[in-house]
């Protein structure tokens, strides 16, 4: 076997680059396996919203996984830029949850009232004032929620700035390398198969997006781990400074005079491209928050994959009844916003730290008997 590579972490998106960040800071030798390049799929492909009240359903353990990973990006931001240079893009945006119709009026409202209870500050508006706020929004919005410290970064150089800072603290990264497999001794892990040989590590983060189900199923574990495609737009106008959510999609005011609107949630396996009806959806969605953009040009479309997971909350944590390995996958909808408190609880973990959260209700152990 070749020389011990330390902790392996398969996968080069933003999780597994924000786990090799979390374990190189802290001196422990890590390597990241990554078949293609980094942010090569979901997390290259994302719209990069750091928005915890607008996927958390209900108060509970998954939204304050979301806070704790929100309150992390300001220093986050800060200490990557000072480590690689690359800026991140993070900003406090705010963001609109707008409601168009009656009923939409009602969940807003519901929600609105246990949100309140999150520490997060939010401000409900009439229609007229959701308009003063942001002169583009359609006529037919009725009411609104600000939600100012909620934002965004770039996903793309949030996880370079991660992969950047984890090789600056001692990792190694081998791009371009798929893994094939995962060895074993019995219930001991030993490292993986390459293309060129064996990488021996006696521990194993499977951090490999909706592909890793494939990996582990090698070791006749079956954790299941969907593709979502989320279809994307980008428009050449900037017509809003908020994030606007509607209940169809989302808009986002991105650098460079861009806005992108997001998303399908579709299964359709592992084809990752756009599709004319997906894209003609997203464009009825556009203009039904905010006319203008109508009339504006497109400038791209895409689409990635999502890592999901049977009951939509992330899998992250030890594999029961195996020495040294771990599962960070199904961050579905919110794996740029996961990826700090992923990051910095699985490396806790390796390292035997108390986790600042509970693992308990992300552990892959509700799947695996
Ligand atoms: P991935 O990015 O898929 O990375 C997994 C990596 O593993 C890939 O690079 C892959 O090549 C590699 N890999 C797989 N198999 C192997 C192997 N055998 N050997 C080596 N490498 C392997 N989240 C938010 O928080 N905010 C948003 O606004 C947001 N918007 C989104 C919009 C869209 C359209 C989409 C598609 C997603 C969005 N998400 C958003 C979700 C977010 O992008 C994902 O949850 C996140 O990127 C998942 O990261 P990951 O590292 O787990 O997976
Ligand atoms: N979080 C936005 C999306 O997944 O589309």
């Amino acid at each position: 076997m070749e020389e011990d590579a330390g902790v392996i972490v398969v996968g080069g998106g933003v999780i597994g680059c924000a786990i090799a960040y979390h374990l190189a800071r802290r001196g422990v030798p890590v390597t990241v396996v990554e078949r293609r390049e980094l942010a090569g799929e979901a997390s290259g492909a994302a719209a990069g919203m750091l928005a915890p009240l607008a996927e958390a359903h209900a108060p509970g353990p998954f939204l304050d996984l979301c806070l704790a990973s929100l309150s992390l990006f300001p220093s986050l931001a800060a200490e990557l830029e000072a480590v690689t240079g690359i800026g991140i893009g993070y900003e406090r945006t705010g963001i609109l949850r707008v409601a168009l119709s009656a009923e939409d009026e009602d969940a807003l409202r519901e929600r609105y009232r246990w949100q309140k209870g999150t520490g997060l500050p939010l401000e409900w508006l009439g229609g007229d004032m959701a308009r003063e706020l942001e002169p583009a929004l359609s006529p037919r919005v009725r009411c609104a929620v600000l939600s100012p410290d909620e934002g965004q970064v770039d996903p793309q150089r949030l996880t370079m700035a991660l992969a950047g800072a984890a090789r600056a603290h001692g990792a190694h990264l081998l791009l371009s390398t798929p893994v094939a497999g995962i060895l074993r001794r019995g219930r001991r892990i030993l490292g993986v198969r390459l293309p060129s040989g064996l990488l021996r590590g006696g521990h194993v983060v499977v951090a490999a997006g909706p592909w890793t189900g494939r990996l582990l199923r090698g070791l006749g574990l079956y954790l299941a781990t969907p593709p979502r495609r989320g279809q994307m737009l980008a428009y050449h106008a900037r017509p809003v400074r908020h994030i606007v959510w509607g209940p169809d999609g989302y808009l986002v005011p991105k650098a460079g005079g861009v806005t992108y609107a997001g998303a399908t949630v579709e299964s359709v396996g592992f084809r990752r491209r756009t599709t004319a009806r997906g894209l003609r959806r997203l464009a009825q969605m556009a203009r039904g928050l905010v006319p203008a953009l109508g009339h504006a040009e497109v400038a791209s479309a895409w689409a990635g994959l999502r890592p999901g997971s049977p009951d939509g909350l992330p899998i992250i944590g030890p594999v029961p009844g195996w020495e040294g390995l771990t599962v960070a996958t199904g961050h579905f909808r919110n794996g740029i916003l996961l990826a700090p408190i992923t990051g910095r609880l699985v490396a806790q973990r390796i390292c035997g730290e108390g986790t600042d959260l509970p693992l308990g209700p992300f552990s892959p152990a509700r799947f695996l008997d």
